[in-house]
């Protein structure tokens, strides 16, 4: 469908960008926070440097919702480390911790951002680990209870849109490159126990959040990546819809319909997989209503059928940044993933593709008819200042400009989209690349081998982004 005007945002759009606190906090020893096992798994990615600086957020947050609001932001996406609030297993929060997220809110409310705050980013307190072996033990449901209870209590005054776990799909799909696997050889099962506990953490997070948040609204925040059929060959189709499926789908599926699709189901059964569903745990998810989805998307995928005799290949991510060191996954009888010649690539080999934004809203809006926020989208690049002092960033303008334009015309499709918050407000570690993969609206001076200033420095796409949302998506510039 072709529109012949430019596309129209809903006034109170939030528009905004995001963040996670272990990526961009930094002071991971300080005002009572212990460690948390993704600072450790960050320490094992060398040559990059890890979480114990990072962008530190942590003393520069005033100056960085000053830089939000300068910018014309209606909305801020962050998440709350929870070491932070529970550094141990006394069972009393850290007032330090509680003071530093209430003094970032106070400064959000006060120059007119909303809030949206993720309770789960990946930082679990080594001490929760230690306990409760990871995800692995059904203890966890009760100290994260606990947890996000304190944060509806001590934050819900202020905060109104929560988001319980960050991508458990791709936790789940890239288990040992996020710290959640344990041991490999048992995996294939593991993963849907600990996917089921998962469940059952997010189910009572949006159980709290009703009960305790007036007007409080909370939703999941699953990893998309959009998947075509790599042909018109009906079996390139149903291979994508797999592919669909066993990294997406089946997610969704449970948040919206707080039950177990009729697939996992099936392929449960096919591979003798016990998830450990326990009496009173499907009625749990019942209670659990969420209100929107929160969505990340970067990139997009194409399948292909693969024969059952075809040799498995893990999917092996590109750690380097330089192009052509990715692997596609091949599982055998089920789908493959193949590189797409429609689309361009970056120096990670992750595709480029804007119109997989508004197939991922008309798919989830179609499927769900629930509101959709985007909660991450941005373009990772290896940048520097320039001579002139100033950090340019085209590819990243045009990157925003392409992808945007498509949320446009999603909502002109007819979705009920409320945000777009980018990837990232400011530089920030990225999972496994730390400074070396850039993915700001403002430079932070800082790199992998050199701790340099930190001065803060907004780069072209800051003042692009910044001219087209204080327009609300009228102004495109060039
Ligand atoms: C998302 C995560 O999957 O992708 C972020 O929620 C992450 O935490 C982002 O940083 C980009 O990925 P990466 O590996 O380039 O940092």
């Amino acid at each position: 469908m072709h529109y012949n005007h430019k596309p129209i945002f809903p006034a109170r759009f939030m528009w905004g960008a995001s963040s996670a606190a272990w990526q961009v906090e930094g002071a991971v020893n300080e005002d009572g926070r212990t460690p948390a096992i993704i600072d450790l798994n960050s320490q094992t990615k060398k040559p990059y440097t890890d979480n114990s600086i990072a962008s530190d957020h942590y003393h520069h947050y005033k100056e960085d919702v000053r830089l939000m609001k300068e910018a014309g932001f209606t909305s801020y996406r962050f998440s709350i480390a929870w070491p932070r609030i529970y550094p141990d297993n006394s069972g009393v929060p850290n007032q330090l911790g509680i003071d530093f997220y209430n003094n970032l809110i106070n400064e959000l409310v006060s120059n007119g951002i909303e809030p949206i705050v993720t309770l789960y980013h990946y930082d679990m307190p080594v001490w929760v680990d230690k306990e409760f072996n990871g995800w692995y033990d059904r203890g966890i449901i009760d100290a994260f209870d606990q947890y996000v209870r304190t944060c509806f209590k001590e934050f819900g005054d202020r905060v109104k849109y929560w988001l319980s776990i960050n991508e458990q799909n791709m936790q789940i799909c890239y288990g040992k490159w996020l710290g959640v696997c344990k041991n490999e050889d048992t995996w294939f099962e593991d993963q849907w126990k600990i996917n089921h506990i998962m469940n059952l953490c997010h189910a009572k997070a949006v159980i709290a959040c009703h009960e305790m948040v007036d007007n409080g609204k909370i939703g999941p925040v699953p990893g998309y990546v959009p998947i075509y059929p790599s042909s018109a060959n009906p079996e390139d189709q149903i291979a994508a819809m797999n592919a669909e499926e066993l990294t997406e789908k089946v997610w969704n599926d449970f948040y919206a319909h707080r039950k177990y699709n009729g697939f996992i189901k099936s392929y449960w059964k096919e591979n003798n997989i016990d998830p450990d569903i326990r009496p009173g745990d499907l009625e749990l998810f019942e209670k659990a209503k969420i209100d929107f989805f929160a969505l990340n998307c970067y990139r997009s995928n194409a399948a292909k059928e693969a024969k059952i005799d075809e040799t498995a290949q893990s999917y092996e991510l590109n750690k380097s940044g330089v192009k052509g060191n990715l692997i596609f996954p091949v599982v055998p009888g089920v789908y493959q993933l193949v590189e797409n010649p429609y689309v361009e690539t970056n120096d990670w080999d992750w595709e480029i593709d804007p119109v997989s934004l508004r197939y991922m809203l008309r798919y989830v809006w179609d499927h769900y008819q629930l509101p959709m926020m985007i909660t991450e989208n941005g373009y990772g690049a290896h940048e520097d200042i320039a001579e002139d002092g100033k950090v340019h960033d085209p590819e990243r303008v045009e990157f925003l400009k392409t992808q945007i334009y498509q949320v446009g015309l999603a909502i002109q499709d007819g979705c009920d989209v409320i945000g777009y918050n980018p990837w990232s407000f400011t530089d920030l570690l990225s999972t496994g690349n730390g400074m070396a993969k850039r993915y700001g609206l403002v430079f932070v001076n800082t790199t992998d081998e050199d701790l340099r200033d930190l001065k803060r420095i907004p780069k072209d796409s800051y003042y692009w982004y910044s001219n087209l949302i204080k327009s609300n998506g009228q102004d495109w510039g060039e």
